[in-house]
């Protein structure tokens, strides 16, 4: 087993067992989604690089240091897309969806790629499910984007959780609190980390993002940005916090978060979990009323957020232990090889009529099928033999009740109903 190929560290194979939950999850998502009107958007796995630095932001850990980028043999630099809402915004312009409707509710599920240190909840690869509303500038539109996350961790039996919200203002108002926290950081400037030293020119809010205990200590008396809101960006977050009241949706207020990513303007939340560890958040999200605009758009505000699938499933998994069903009907026993030929011809009826059947193709003692057949999950067991052939009929049994009758082939379908 020495020299057998093994997947790339930080990335998991789902095998069945686990791609039920999977299957699960994605199917409440969609009914949730649909629920509010979003459709869904598939983009590229790959895109130019450009993409994610002129949108995620040059300074920000993801670019900086987070992505799988390559020269194709053309010397475009290509990337692993990292994060979503920069291609659906890129798809949203090429195509002009803006166009079409004047309100675009589009929502996304697939993986995506950063090269973080992998623990639990973080990986190289993961996946995203995510929601993007653009056209409406209106408090209204981040309290719809931010309900329907919560609606989706509370109808999935998530109760642990912890949802916080902040404005970090308009691009106006960012630049005054970047000068007032560039006087506050000055005089700690040589005890800051390299890192942050460069942060602290090009983008000293990034700072806020820092993981090392002295700079967090060093942040913790630093000025808020929700000190520095304008009178409309304040009155804006006033109205998402009263339409999340109204809809009895708990929240608090962190001043702290500014979220990892360049892009938002005004409302940022995050959900997490406190059934997690370190890595406990399950979905974060934001305004980013200027990024259409920025990848050369018309302008246009949007709002959005992404969860963490893997995430979800480990919160679920700690608070309430999740039941995955098995959906196959039937297990074809077939006794003999003389049966085969009937067996193959009623399994394909059967699927015709929208049953799952399973048939037994090794060619087992009838002992080692039902063990098998109870395996497998399935409903019914249908027994074929030699006399059920001359008879034209087919034993059936229901495994869990485990009595059984004997019905005439041409009657299943109607036995079944
Ligand atoms: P993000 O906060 O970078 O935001 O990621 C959103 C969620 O993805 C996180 O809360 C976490 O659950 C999950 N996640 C992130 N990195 C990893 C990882 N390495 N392993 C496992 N899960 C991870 C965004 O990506 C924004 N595009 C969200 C957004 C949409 N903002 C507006 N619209």
């Amino acid at each position: 087993m020495s020299n057998i190929i093994r997947s790339i560290k930080g990335t998991h194979d789902i095998l069945p067992e686990d791609s039920k939950k999977w299957q699960q999850l994605e199917s409440t998502i969609r009914k949730i989604t649909h629920q509010f009107g979003y459709e869904e958007i598939r983009t590229p796995i790959f895109e130019k690089t450009g993409l994610f630095s002129r949108s995620v932001g040059e300074d920000t850990d993801i670019v900086s240091k987070e992505m799988y980028s390559w020269e194709d043999r053309d010397n475009t630099s290509l990337t692993l897309r990292p994060e979503l809402t920069a291609p659906v915004v890129r798809s949203f312009i090429q195509h002009n969806l803006g166009g079409l409707s004047p309100l675009q509710r589009l929502f996304y599920i697939g993986p995506l790629f950063r090269r973080e240190r992998p623990q639990k909840g973080r990986q190289r690869q993961f996946h995203q499910y995510g929601i993007e509303a653009f056209g409406s500038p209106h408090p209204e539109q981040d309290a719809e984007v931010i309900s329907l996350a919560y609606s989706l961790l509370t109808q999935l039996g998530l109760t642990n959780l912890n949802l916080k919200l902040n404005s970090i203002g308009s691009p106006e108002c960012r630049a005054q609190y970047r000068n007032a926290l560039q006087d506050y950081l000055r005089p700690f400037l040589n005890e800051l980390s390299e890192t942050s030293q460069k942060r602290f020119e090009n983008n000293p809010l990034r700072i806020l993002d820092t993981k090392v205990p002295h700079e967090i200590d060093i942040i913790k008396n630093a000025p808020n940005i929700t000190d520095f809101l304008t009178h409309e960006d304040q009155a804006h977050f006033n109205s998402v916090q009263s339409f999340l009241n109204q809809l009895n949706i708990p929240f608090t207020c962190d001043p702290t978060m500014v979220r990892g990513l360049d892009y938002y303007t005004r409302t940022t939340f995050e959900i997490t979990s406190s059934a997690l560890g370190a890595q406990d958040a399950l979905l974060g999200g934001g305004r980013y009323d200027k990024l259409v605009e920025t990848l050369g758009g018309k302008a246009t505000p949007a709002i959005g957020f992404a969860a963490g699938m893997e995430r979800i499933l480990l919160a679920l998994e700690a608070e309430t232990p999740f039941e995955s069903y098995d959906s196959t009907d039937i297990y074809m026993v077939c006794l003999d090889e003389s049966v085969l030929s009937v067996s193959i011809d009623l399994a394909n009826q059967l699927r015709q009529a929208g049953k799952s059947v399973k048939m037994e193709t090794l060619r087992r003692s009838m002992k080692a099928q039902m063990r098998e057949a109870n395996r497998s999950g399935a409903t019914y067991a249908f027994i074929l033999g030699e006399n059920e052939i001359q008879n034209k009929t087919v034993v059936i049994k229901k495994l869990k009740e485990g009595n059984q009758e004997t019905v005439l082939q041409t009657e299943i379908l109607e036995k079944l109903k």
